[in-house]
């Protein structure tokens, strides 16, 4: 394997990724059409990696425009797809604007590597799959089972591409995140949600005084302290799992594997708040509301397999992705806007 071909580079985790892959020698290609980003993450993913990327400003959805991307590009020998709408509470109030993004888009993308011979694949798939799960930490066999619009759209994908491997043998990896989070050791390059719908980059923006409090989502769970347990993972670690899923792929004929990429470690709403205002030295203000709809009390990953057959294990652990995180935020408190 030499040319990767990243869709949403651009992105939160896409833009680790780029760096990971150049690090390691790969040659990398992106396809990103600026739904949920902006070209400065892929200069300053660049710099870090003291490389260059060939970026393509084009949407999954235009299949001349990708195909030409492929025929340009020449031999590529996979394609880590990234590029989705993600967010859960949009996925319910606009079904129809995901099923069209992330099933489409990524069926355009699937038959132009079919007319283009190219037959590897990593998926970003979520802990989402397995809705409320009956038991945690959870394995890759677990019931899939997603209860909304945006996990509808990863367990079809999940199908889709599992019947592809089948039909045109191709090697395929779906990599069930479960909660990434932080940022690049530099602080050069993180997540940058405007407004975030995700817990961490909200508490984040409350220690940095652009919000005035978070609001923990109920506190009457079956937990350790009453607030949601997840599994979260350094986005550097995750990164590493999309290299190591390419080295997997190498030499590997045909088939679908699944792997779950989390620490094992679950913390709390509550512990994770505390711990930004350790690293931080800011004062949190927390304010305890009623459960959020959809939301399930503890998610945790098994990722014995991953560790087995990857050889990846997240070397990172809640001190590091905090402080990644809070560096970030601090060098860039507006994130990328006012960039390019
Ligand atoms: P992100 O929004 O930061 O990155 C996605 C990128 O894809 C963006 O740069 C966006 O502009 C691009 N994109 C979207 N639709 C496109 C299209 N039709 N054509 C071209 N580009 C398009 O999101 P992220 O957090 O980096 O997530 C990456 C992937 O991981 C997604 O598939 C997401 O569903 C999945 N995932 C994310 C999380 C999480 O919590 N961040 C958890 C599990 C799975
Ligand atoms: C974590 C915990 C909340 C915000 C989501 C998607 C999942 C995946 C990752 C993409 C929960 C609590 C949160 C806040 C809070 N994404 N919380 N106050 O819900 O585990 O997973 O992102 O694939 O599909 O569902 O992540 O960060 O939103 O929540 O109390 O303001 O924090 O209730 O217990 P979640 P999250």
């Amino acid at each position: 394997m030499k040319k990767i071909l990243v869709t949403g580079g651009a992105g939160y985790i896409g833009s680790h990724t780029c760096i990971e892959l150049l690090n390691s020698g790969y040659e990398v290609v992106i396809v990103d059409d600026f739904t949920n980003s902006v070209m400065e993450p892929v200069k300053r993913l660049e710099k870090l990696a003291g490389k260059k990327v060939s970026f393509h400003e084009v949407n999954l959805l235009d299949k001349e425009a990708l195909d030409a991307v492929f025929k340009k590009e020449g031999k590529i020998d996979a394609v880590i797809h990234f590029a989705a709408l993600k967010a859960v509470g949009e996925s319910v109030a606009q079904p129809l604007m995901y099923y069209k993004n992330n099933i489409s888009g990524s069926l355009a993308l699937f038959e132009v590597m079919r007319d283009n011979d190219v037959k590897n694949v990593v998926f970003s798939s979520s802990a989402t799959v397995y809705g409320d799960p009956e038991e945690t930490p959870i394995k890759e066999d677990a019931t899939v089972h997603a209860t909304n619009p945006y996990g509808h759209t990863k367990s079809m994908m999940e199908q889709i591409l599992m019947d592809t491997s089948h039909a045109l043998g191709w090697g395929v990896i779906l990599l069930r995140y479960f909660n990434p989070v932080g940022a690049h050791e530099s602080g050069e390059i993180g997540e940058d949600p405007e407004y975030p719908n995700n817990l961490l980059p909200f508490v984040s923006q409350v220690a940095a005084g652009i919000r005035e409090h978070v609001t923990i989502f109920g506190d009457d769970y079956d937990t350790i302290d009453g607030t949601g347990v997840r599994d979260y993972i350094h986005v550097v670690d995750l990164a590493r799992a999309h290299v190591k899923s390419i080295e997997r792929l190498t030499g590997f004929d045909k088939g679908t594997l699944i792997y779950n990429i989390g620490t094992g470690t679950g913390y709390s709403v509550q512990q994770m708040v505390e711990t930004f205002r350790q690293v931080s030295g800011k004062e949190i203000k927390v304010v305890i509301g009623p459960r959020r709809p959809g939301d399930i009390a503890e998610c945790t990953a098994d990722a014995t397999l991953a560790n087995k057959e990857l050889g990846w294990s997240a070397e990172y652990g809640l001190q590091e992705m905090i402080e990644s995180a809070w560096k970030w935020q601090s060098k860039y408190p507006n994130g990328y806007r006012g960039a390019k």
